[in-house]
């Protein structure tokens, strides 16, 4: 137990409390792939705030004559009830209950939608959990004042009790989750602000290539549970801790040559333990390789500096600085949206972190 996140003040407040918060997305750079409870990093990852894909989610905490055992809740998704998101919200609560006691003295009505298309791929579960916990820190902070810093932290703490990558989505323009001598303050507990970052890159664009848009075959969830008995493991958290050190002067000193090669070698990486694992599995679909090839001869060709990185799934997020956007979205329009399912894309850039709404 984390002493200093557990909540102490004794006396929940009584009336109605109702609170929206919107929180983004985010694209690791450095991947995370592999845990151990309760929900901690094997290695050190660190990510792009996204701006334009997020989730926004309205608590309304309505107080019970008498505290419940466990923390009561309804969940309506994009307006319709959703019984299948109850059982990874239940273990959610069963977790925090513990840092925030105050739960069992409410009833709550959880309602949320996402900006991006429903279905499309890309992981929702970092923006939904960290909007959702940014709702609780709310009515937290209205029940026992706090300081805005201790507030995203423990944010961020509970965001990552619901999914890791949940904890990377608090603040911009980047964030590192996990332990590691190259970030000030880090901690597998929640994820920190990166300082010092190259204004290149606090403007960087991201369009996400929404190749298969169907549900995935594997889950993160189990993804991370193969990594337990997995032959290279060892020295893929040592790889990506490596590849992090090698990152942070990158992202300091704006050098663009060095930080395409760290990128899509880790999306490549994290792929590769996919494909190595046992059971093995690909998520990547023809499609994502074909993108990949048509940006490493557009890079060639033009000697733009436009990259990819892939999260647990077949699309392509599509990374590039500010200064280049137009020749991007013009080749991305022209070469790569064949390869989309409906021509399908989104293109985000970097942003800030969780909003109330
Ligand atoms: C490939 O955070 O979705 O996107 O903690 O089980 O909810 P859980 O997993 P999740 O895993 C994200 C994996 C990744 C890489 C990353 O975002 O770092």
């Amino acid at each position: 137990m984390e002493q200093r996140f557990i909540f102490k003040n004794r006396k929940p407040r009584l009336d109605v409390f109702h609170t929206v918060w919107q929180a983004p997305s985010n694209i690791a750079l450095i991947k995370y792939w592999g845990k151990t409870a309760p929900q901690l990093p094997k290695n050190a990852s660190l990510s792009f705030t996204l701006s334009d894909a997020f989730t926004q989610t309205a608590v309304t905490f309505k107080p019970l004559k008498t505290p419940t055992e466990t923390v009561s809740f309804r969940i309506v998704f994009e307006g319709e009830e959703k019984p299948s998101f109850r059982p990874k919200l239940e273990t959610f609560f069963e977790q925090i209950v513990l840092y925030q006691s105050f739960l069992l003295h409410y009833t709550l009505e959880i309602s949320s939608h996402n900006t991006f298309p429903h279905s499309s791929g890309i992981a929702s579960s970092a923006s939904s959990m960290a909007a959702l916990a940014a709702c609780l820190m709310d009515l937290e902070a209205q029940l026992s004042p706090m300081s805005e810093d201790l507030k995203k932290e423990k944010t961020s703490f509970l965001a990552r009790l619901g999914s890791g990558s949940a904890s990377r989505s608090i603040q911009g323009p980047m964030m590192a989750w996990g332990a590691h001598e190259a970030i000030p303050h880090s901690s597998d507990l929640v994820a920190v602000g990166v300082d010092a970052i190259h204004p290149v890159f606090q403007s960087y664009c991201d369009t996400i290539l929404l190749v298969d848009k169907g549900q995935k075959q594997v889950s993160s969830t189990l993804g991370h549970q193969l990594m337990h008995n997995h032959p290279y493991a060892e020295q893929r958290f040592a790889q990506a801790n490596r590849q992090l050190k090698n990152l942070v002067p990158v992202l300091q000193s704006g050098d663009l040559d060095a930080f395409i090669p760290i990128v899509e070698k880790e999306a490549l990486d994290l792929h590769a333990m996919m494909m190595t694992s046992d059971p093995y599995f690909i998520l990547m679909q023809p499609n994502t390789l074909h993108i990949i090839q048509a940006i490493w001869s557009f890079r060639t060709k033009t000697n733009i500096p436009v990259c990819f990185t892939l999260d647990a799934g077949a699309n392509v997020h599509v990374l590039y600085p500010k200064n280049v956007a137009k020749e991007v979205m013009a080749f991305i329009e022209s070469d790569l949206l064949s390869f989309c399912e409906n021509r399908q894309c989104v293109h985000d850039r970097v942003g800030v972190g969780i909003k109330k709404a």
